[in-house]
């Protein structure tokens, strides 16, 4: 198979169309047999229930090539759990689990052209997401539903790939105590578009958020959790209930502990403990392992020991472990790796 003629190295985090998509419609209790369309466009009533009162939920993985010329994603069962306990959430339907992963296998066997070969450090990412379809005018939930699946080749999430960025305590929260922020809604990231842009202003990459309640420990930024690294070698990463359970940072710390017999500690991190870490990294999907070279909060830098210019040493060892393993160079741990033929 040919792939496309695109300039994969210098591709960045942002949309472009593929050939297939896939498509399953729920109605009357029941999803359909689902389909793969070449229509990249969606036609909903003017007053479905996520234009109205925004009931969508979805997940981000990806597909890679490996070393040895297949394509894989990486652990897409979690993300078909997650993505049940996201409707479960929002009072929308299961999408089975086994017709996720279908769906998976069929979008990026249908778009192989435009996985991006080894090497390139471009992945195929892919998007499922599933919202209200049917008007609705009370505040109810929808009756009808419509889960798509899109693939869409990408670069890096932040510019400049393994460079540190800044980033900034923000006033604001994307989550609120007992809310949303355990989940993979599109609310959550509709509360983070002020305070984004507003940090892009000011000239900063992204913002920490920190417990919507007290404002005193760390959460997450609006799309990857925090890994830090003490001066004694161990992973702190925060454990909260209003931060998304990401799947690449469950992975870290069974990398951490496993291959790089590193001890990790998930628990709450104060704002305070940040001046102590040497390095930090913000973990996802998206953005595999990002280093932070500076964080700022209102006026007061704080520039971690392992500084602007590269990654440091730990953070280095778990992006190259975690990568390794996505693209077939170390051996994986049983069921992370899913091949499609
Ligand atoms: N936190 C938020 C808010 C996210 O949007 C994401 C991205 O999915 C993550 C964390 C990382 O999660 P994962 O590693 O499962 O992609
Ligand atoms: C992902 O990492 O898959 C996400 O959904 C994060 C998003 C902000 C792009």
């Amino acid at each position: 198979m040919e792939k496309k003629n695109i300039d994969w190295s210098n591709l960045g985090f942002s949309y472009i169309q593929t050939e297939m998509r896939y498509v399953s419609n729920y109605k009357d209790g029941a999803w359909d047999a689902g389909t793969l369309t070449e229509n990249a466009n969606v036609t909903i009533s003017e007053c479905a229930c996520v234009l109205q009162y925004a009931q969508t939920v979805f997940e981000g993985l990806k597909a890679y090539t490996t070393k040895d010329g297949r394509i894989v994603t990486f652990r897409p069962d979690l993300n078909a759990e997650r993505m049940e306990a996201s409707a479960a959430r929002l009072e929308m339907p299961a999408f089975p689990k086994d017709r996720f992963i279908d769906a998976v296998e069929q979008v990026v066997r249908a778009n192989a052209a435009y996985v991006p070969p080894y090497g390139s450090g471009a992945t195929l990412y892919l998007r499922p997401y599933m919202f209200g379809s049917n008007a609705v005018i009370g505040v109810k939930p929808a009756d009808e539903y419509q889960f798509r699946l899109f693939a869409t080749p990408v670069g890096p999430y932040f510019k400049g790939g393994a460079k540190p960025i800044t980033i900034r305590v923000s006033d604001l929260d994307r989550a609120a105590p007992h809310g949303t922020g355990n989940i993979k809604a599109g609310l959550n990231y509709a509360m983070s578009l002020h305070t984004l842009m507003d940090a892009h202003r000011q000239g900063f990459d992204e913002n920490m958020f920190l417990d919507p309640a007290t404002h005193t420990k760390v959460e997450e930024t609006g799309g990857a959790n925090f890994l830090f690294v003490t001066k004694d070698g161990k992973i702190v990463t925060p454990k909260s209930d209003s931060i998304l359970p990401s799947i690449t940072r469950r992975s870290l710390v069974h990398v951490a502990k496993t291959y790089l017999g590193l001890e990790v500690e998930e628990r709450p991190v104060l704002f305070e403990e940040v001046k102590e870490f040497t390095e930090c990294g913000l973990c996802g999907t998206a953005a595999v392992i990002s280093p932070v070279g500076r964080i700022v909060d209102h006026g007061k830098e704080f520039t971690f020991p392992s500084g602007m210019e590269e990654m440091g040493p730990t953070i280095r060892k778990l992006y190259d472990t975690l990568t390794g393993i996505q693209m077939g160079t170390i051996e994986a741990p049983d069921g992370w790796i899913h091949v499609i033929d």
